[in-house]
Parts: structure tokens; C-alpha cells; sequence
């Protein structure tokens, strides 16, 4: 049988924007318990620049070479033997194992008891749901869904701050907090004050010109997405007894202790349950996933540049099949 061939971008060594290759390599074939995905579109996640860069290397090395990507949406083409919960033909969103800048993908979807130490995040599309919007959800949605109720156990009537509020992350936990019934205070620049309004928070802090503890007195949750100073800042504008949940670093915890407040980084593993409530929610249009810029797959290292500027509104995807 002759070997089918896919496009796929590739990465050989750490460095900047222009090590993402792309190339005509093999498609893969789905394994036990896993299927063959053909991808639409991909998320592309700040992640996926910093290990490319090297910034994970010594907690998370990679191995070269890799193809990026993980939040993906796509349609089943295969299904490898043991696989009962996907057919062929069923359009699918969530997470490759395998890379999702690709044409291609592999990824579990039988663990564990086919595959020990494997995890499985893939659902059914809602038709509601275009496939540009369904990459946004995985690595957005997912970690404001659970940075929100997993490690924050945010609650109705508390109120919230979320930083880096018009991002992939951001935007989302705004309208997920909203929707429980939390009070929202979100930080953005002035670009996305009006956008990140919409989305549905009370007090919108435009941080290029307000320093927000000047805004924000004894919040119960800080979401924190941008880390550093922010961080820092942010672990005094908590009650007594609040709780910081930072997606980038371990905060101080002695100054923690000494404020009394609850600070760590964010620890709840997202599921395909988290994907399929966060699904149901946009298909009965309670939260709206925002596509930001739209770039084809030779033009991955455009959306990284992007990516990595660390500002702008929706998250960045590629359109890898029309
Ligand atoms: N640990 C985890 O599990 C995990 C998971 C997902 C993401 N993350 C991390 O979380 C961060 C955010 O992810 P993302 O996907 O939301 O990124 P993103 O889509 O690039 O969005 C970042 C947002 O931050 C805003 N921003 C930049 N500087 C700011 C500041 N000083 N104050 C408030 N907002 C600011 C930008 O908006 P403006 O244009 O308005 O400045 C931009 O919209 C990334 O560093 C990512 O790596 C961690």
C-alpha cells in the first residue's frame, strides 16, 4: 500500500518563530484505543511558542522533532482497533496528544484501561459550534472552567478579578463567572474595554491607565493569566481568607501566610466532561467563544509572532482544512 502523505509543521531545535517547518511527512495511523483525526482548525496557545523557544525544557524536554499544537477540531477519519466511544465520520474537538498543526492527528480515546498513564479530551461538536470556534475551547475554555471552579470554587455572589481579561483564557472565565453569578472586575487595555464589556464584566480596568488596586478591595478569587508584578500586586487586593489561582507561577507563600490569603498556581486537570458542559453552554448561548485572527498553516510562524506579543482579543487559529 503506498504511503499517504500529510502536511504538518515541524520543529527540530529550540529557537525563535522560524523554526516551524513546514513538510510533507507520513500520516500516522491510529494506534490501539486511538483514532485518526483530520484537523480543521487548531488552537494556538502561548504554550506553543514558549516551548518552542526552549522556556519548558528542563521541567517538560521535547523530543525533536516535534509538530506543535494540542487544542484542536476536527472530523474522525479512522478509528484504531478498541476504539468504541467515536465512529468514523463524527465531527470531534479537544485535545491531540500527538500535535494539531498537522493535517492530521492522532489521539487516546480508551484510556486508561487500554493504555495505562494516557488521558483522553475529545468530544462530539455541537452543530452550533463552527470549527474555528470549537479549537478555541480546549487550553481556553477548559483551564477558565477550571481555574475558575476547580482550583477557585468560585461561587455565586462573590465577586472575581480576571486578568488578561480579552484572552484566550479571559474571555472566557468573564463569561463563565457571569453565568454562575459571580461579580466580575476585569483588567485589558484600552483596545479591549468595550469588547471585554460586552462579554459581560461590571468593572472593566483598563490597565494601561488605572492601577487596579486602586479599583479592586476584597475580592474572593483573583484569576491571574499574566503572572509577575501582577501577580504580586494582585495577592493585596484579596479579603482575608481569598484565594489567588495564578496559570503561571507559584506565588510567595510566605506573603501569602502573612496576608492570609489562600495563593497557589492552578492544578485541576480539564476532562471531556468540562468539554462537553462547556459545549452545551455555547450551543444554548450562554457563553461565546471569539475566534481572534485566522492564518492558514504555512503561515504558523505569523501566528506565532503574534502569540507571542502576549496581546490582542480571541484566541489565534489556524484554518488547516476548509
Ligand atoms: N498553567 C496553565 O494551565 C495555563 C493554561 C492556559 C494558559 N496559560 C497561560 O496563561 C496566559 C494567558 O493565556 P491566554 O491563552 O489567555 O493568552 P492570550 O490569548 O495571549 O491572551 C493574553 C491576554 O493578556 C492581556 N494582557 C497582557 N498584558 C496584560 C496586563 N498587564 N494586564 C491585563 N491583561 C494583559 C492581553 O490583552 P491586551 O491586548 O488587552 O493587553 C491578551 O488579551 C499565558 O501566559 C499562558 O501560557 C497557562
Amino acid at each position: 500500500m503506498t504511503e499517504q502523505i500529510m502536511q504538518a509543521i515541524r520543529v527540530y531545535q529550540y529557537g525563535g518563530p522560524e523554526q516551524l517547518k513546514l513538510e510533507d511527512i507520513p500520516r500516522p495511523e491510529p494506534g490501539l484505543g486511538e483514532v485518526l483525526i483530520r484537523i480543521h482548525t487548531a488552537g494556538v496557545l502561548p504554550a506553543e511558542w514558549k516551548m518552542r523557544q526552549g522556556f519548558f525544557q528542563t521541567i517538560f524536554p521535547a523530543s525533536f522533532p516535534y509538530i506543535p499544537g494540542s487544542a484542536m477540531a476536527g472530523v474522525i477519519e479512522e478509528v484504531g482497533p478498541g476504539v468504541v466511544s467515536f465512529q468514523k465520520g463524527q465531527a470531534v474537538f479537544g485535545r491531540s496528544t500527538h500535535g494539531a498543526y498537522a493535517e492530521y492527528t492522532t489521539t487516546e480515546v480508551e484510556p486508561p484501561a487500554l493504555k495505562p498513564n494516557t488521558f483522553s479530551l475529545l468530544a462530539l461538536k455541537p452543530k452550533e459550534l463552527s470549527f474555528a470556534e470549537a479549537a478555541t475551547l480546549s487550553g481556553g475554555a477548559t483551564i477558565a472552567w477550571t481555574g475558575l471552579f476547580g482550583d477557585g470554587q468560585l461561587q455565586k455572589g462573590q465577586s472575581v478579578l480576571i486578568h488578561g481579561a480579552a484572552g484566550g483564557v479571559g474571555l472566557f472565565a468573564v463569561q463563565f463567572a457571569r453565568w454562575k453569578g459571580a461579580n466580575v472586575i476585569a483588567t485589558t487595555s484600552t483596545a479591549n474595554v468595550n469588547f471585554v464589556r460586552a462579554l459581560g464584566a461590571e468593572t472593566v480596568i483598563d490597565y494601561t491607565k488605572t492601577p487596579f488596586e486602586q479599583v479592586v478591595h476584597n475580592v474572593d478569587l483573583v484569576l491571574d493569566t499574566i503572572g509577575g508584578e501582577t501577580l504580586e500586586r494582585s495577592m493585596h487586593v484579596l479579603k482575608a481568607g481569598g484565594t489567588l489561582i495564578s496559570l503561571l507561577e507559584q506565588p510567595d507563600q510566605e506573603k501569602a501566610l502573612a496576608l492570609g490569603i489562600s495563593a497557589r498556581k492552578n492544578s485541576f486537570a480539564p476532562t471531556s466532561e468540562h468539554l462537553r458542559s462547556i459545549a452545551n453552554l455555547i450551543a444554548e448561548e450562554k457563553v461565546k467563544p471569539v475566534v481572534g485572527k485566522l492564518f492558514p498553516l504555512h503561515e504558523a510562524q505569523q501566528a506565532h509572532i503574534l502569540s507571542q506579543s502576549g496581546h490582542g482579543r480571541g484566541r489565534i487559529v489556524l484554518q488547516i482544512t476548509a
